[in-house]
């Protein structure tokens, strides 16, 4: 593989700022890599749209990343994967990475009992990815799946440690905790932020999985898999700044993504810049 395309940034996308916590994995995971992050926030949300709405909205984002000379494509967004991955499969040259079939075989992996719970939106639980992911997997798992619809805007208005969010935790939960779940997925890229809350609420024998740690993970693996991964030139020659090193864009709002960007990822964020779409 020639090296102009192994050292080709990985585009990431996102119907707003929940896929930054799946950049913030990948940061981790995969440090030589260069990011394009791109957050539908003119768009957001994609929990609630129907699945042609979400998968062209999708396919426009990942025609963009395309044009922008990315080696590959992580669909950092539940909601996106479960419409989307396919038709982006199909149509595009570069590997398409999305996070359900990861959280899915991270579930398995920690399981006692294989029965598993699955949080979601509204469209990624009505789509029942999950549970073929899982079944795909173990078709002998017991999967209770419950759309948290509330969740994104808690997280969007930062209310991650929130009285209401721990009420709203415990009333959404309380059927996954009845049915006796030993592990939950958070499946939703907003939720790991709400991790504290969950946790409390769903009690420590429950484990939790965090999609994006997987996603992360599944990423490198298809990178190596391809012989695509950077090159140790490449890393050091731009690792001595890491905020010129990623790029991230929205379609609305830079500003208030720059904000939230700069809460958890630090300075990795300097700038957000605009992309809109006619
Ligand atoms: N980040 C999206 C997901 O993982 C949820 C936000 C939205 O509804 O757009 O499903």
């Amino acid at each position: 593989v020639v090296s102009s395309l192994r050292n080709a940034p990985i585009g990431v996308f996102d119907s707003g700022i929940g896929g930054l916590t799946v950049v913030r994995a990948m940061l981790e995971q995969l440090p030589g890599e260069r990011l394009i992050y791109f957050g539908d926030t003119a768009r957001v949300p994609y929990g609630p749209k129907s699945p042609e709405t979400v998968r062209r909205y999708s396919m426009q984002i990942a025609e963009w990343l395309v044009s922008q000379d990315v080696k590959a494509i992580v669909i950092a967004c539940n909601t996106a994967t479960a419409h989307a991955l396919d038709v982006l499969r199909e149509s595009l040259d570069v590997p398409v990475v999305g996070v359900v079939e990861p959280g899915a075989r991270a579930a398995m992996e920690r399981t006692r009992d294989k029965v598993i719970g699955v949080i979601g939106t509204a469209g990624t639980i009505a789509s029942g990815a999950y549970e073929r992911a899982i079944h795909k997997l173990a078709p002998d798992a017991t999967v209770h799946a419950t759309a948290c619809p509330l969740f994104v805007p808690l997280v969007e208005e930062g209310w991650t440690e929130h009285e209401a969010t721990r009420l709203i935790a415990a009333e959404y939960l309380s059927p996954m905790r009845g049915a006796g779940v030993d592990t939950l997925v958070l499946g939703c890229t907003h939720y790991p932020l709400l991790a504290p809350v969950i946790a409390d609420v769903m009690g420590s024998d429950v484990t939790l999985i965090d999609s994006a740690e997987e996603t992360a993970r599944e990423t490198a693996r298809v990178l190596g898999e391809q012989q695509l991964q950077a090159q140790s030139a490449a890393r050091t020659q731009e690792m001595s700044d890491t905020s010129l090193m990623h790029r991230f864009v929205a379609s609305d709002a830079p500003d208030r993504v720059l904000a939230m960007g700069r809460r958890f990822l630090g300075d990795t964020i300097r700038t957000v810049d605009l992309v809109t779409f006619t």
